[in-house]
């Protein structure tokens, strides 16, 4: 047991899940966001991740481009010099869209180990699988004259520094975000160590039920990244179709009936539907509820039923500002018709 000061209303950690991933990692079943959706500052996001900590939570999911690495790192460090084990944390980052190439992609690494002040990564992801560069806090028009759909042998020149990040010992099992069944496909057939995690949108209203089965079946463990459907999220993801999950009748019938805020039935039918849910929140009292959501309190059978009919393929994060010259529309990043455009073969 460590001599960490846990808070006194902090969670019983054995009573906290965990997922055994495909190469024997344990992570925990819930995570905390530290995207601020360009509006919340790093020392706001940081002093959140220092309660989290004393509350219980052990997986914080970070990534280089959220901006807040080092005041994320200073909480961690002074957790662990509190006398938290690192073996006790799970420290996820990612590589963001500008750091694809190998050289810069193991400097960009190693930029965030040393940032977060952790030693190594229990995991490392490439954010997008587009090298494409969109400056922070642009609007939803904006476009990179230089942006390129998904070129396999690149995204794999990627991988395999990724695979080297592992063999030397910086990072303990590295995945993937944001991609689709054909790009999986692709990546599971020619990769030496296989991604351990898909970090993916997933929430009530955007539940990617043929991705998500996919991925369970061949061993990636589903992160759900936006599982309250971000209802803070930035101006450029925003369209008028966009439905709130924690507004939809079902759901707030379900949090009625539990007696707590919408949000945290999103985080209950996460947990159980079987992805490692990874909600944000600028309040301690909100991280507390989402993590007792897992540890308390369950969804019936009949309620997951419910939830499961708010399916409404409502994507969120369209990402438009990775769109290449020629592309028609957001939906090209996602392969919508099973193909990706552009792509037409590939020599190993
Ligand atoms: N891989 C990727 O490309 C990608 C993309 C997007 C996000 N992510 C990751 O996923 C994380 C979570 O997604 P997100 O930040 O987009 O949004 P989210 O977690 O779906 O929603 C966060 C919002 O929900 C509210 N909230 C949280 N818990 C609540 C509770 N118990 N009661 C009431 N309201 C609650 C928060 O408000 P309060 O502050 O008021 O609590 C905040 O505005 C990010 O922080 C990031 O780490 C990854």
């Amino acid at each position: 047991m460590s001599t960490f000061q846990m808070a006194p209303d902090g969670i019983d950690l054995r009573k906290v899940p965990f997922k055994t991933l495909n190469n024997g990692c344990k992570m925990p079943a819930i995570g905390l966001g530290t995207f601020g959706s360009d509006h919340v500052s790093a020392e706001d996001v940081a002093k959140v991740v220092g309660e989290a900590l004393r509350l219980g939570y052990r997986y914080i999911d970070c990534a280089a481009c959220y901006g807040n690495e080092p005041e994320v790192g200073a909480e961690l460090k002074k957790a662990l010099d509190g006398g938290l084990p690192r073996e006790e944390l799970f420290v996820l980052s990612k590589v963001w869209n500008d750091c694809h190439a190998p050289e810069k992609l193991i400097e960009a690494c190693k930029k965030s180990i040393r940032d977060l002040q952790v030693g190594y990564l229990d995991c490392y992801l490439i954010h997008w699988p587009f090298p494409n560069y969109h400056a922070p806090h642009c609007d939803v028009n904006s476009r990179n004259p230089e942006s390129r759909p998904y070129i396999h042998e690149e995204f794999m020149a990627s991988w395999r520094a990724m695979e080297g990040l592992v063999k030397e010992g910086l990072v303990k099992s590295i995945g993937v975000s944001n991609v689709t069944i054909p790009k999986l496909e692709l990546i599971l057939r020619d990769a030496e160590i296989r991604p351990a995690v898909n970090e993916m949108e997933l929430h009530p209203t955007m539940q990617q039920g043929r991705l998500f089965q996919y991925c369970l079946d061949h061993g990636v463990q589903p992160i759900g990244y936006s599982p309250i459907g971000s209802p803070a999220r930035p101006e450029r993801d925003r369209t008028p179709e966009d439905i709130c999950d924690i507004e939809m009748p079902e759901v707030v019938s379900v949090a009625r009936a539990h007696g707590v805020h919408p949000a945290v039935i999103c985080v209950k039918w996460a947990f159980q539907r079987g992805q490692v849910p990874i909600p944000f929140t600028t309040k301690a009292k909100n991280a507390l509820g989402n993590l007792k959501a897992v540890t308390e309190d369950p969804l019936t059978i009949e309620e997951m039923e419910i939830l499961a009919s708010c399916e409404r393929n409502c994507r969120l994060i369209k990402g438009q500002v990775f769109l290449w010259p020629g592309a028609e529309s957001w939906l090209d990043l996602w392969d919508v018709n099973g193909t990706i455009p552009g792509w037409t073969g590939y020599s190993k």
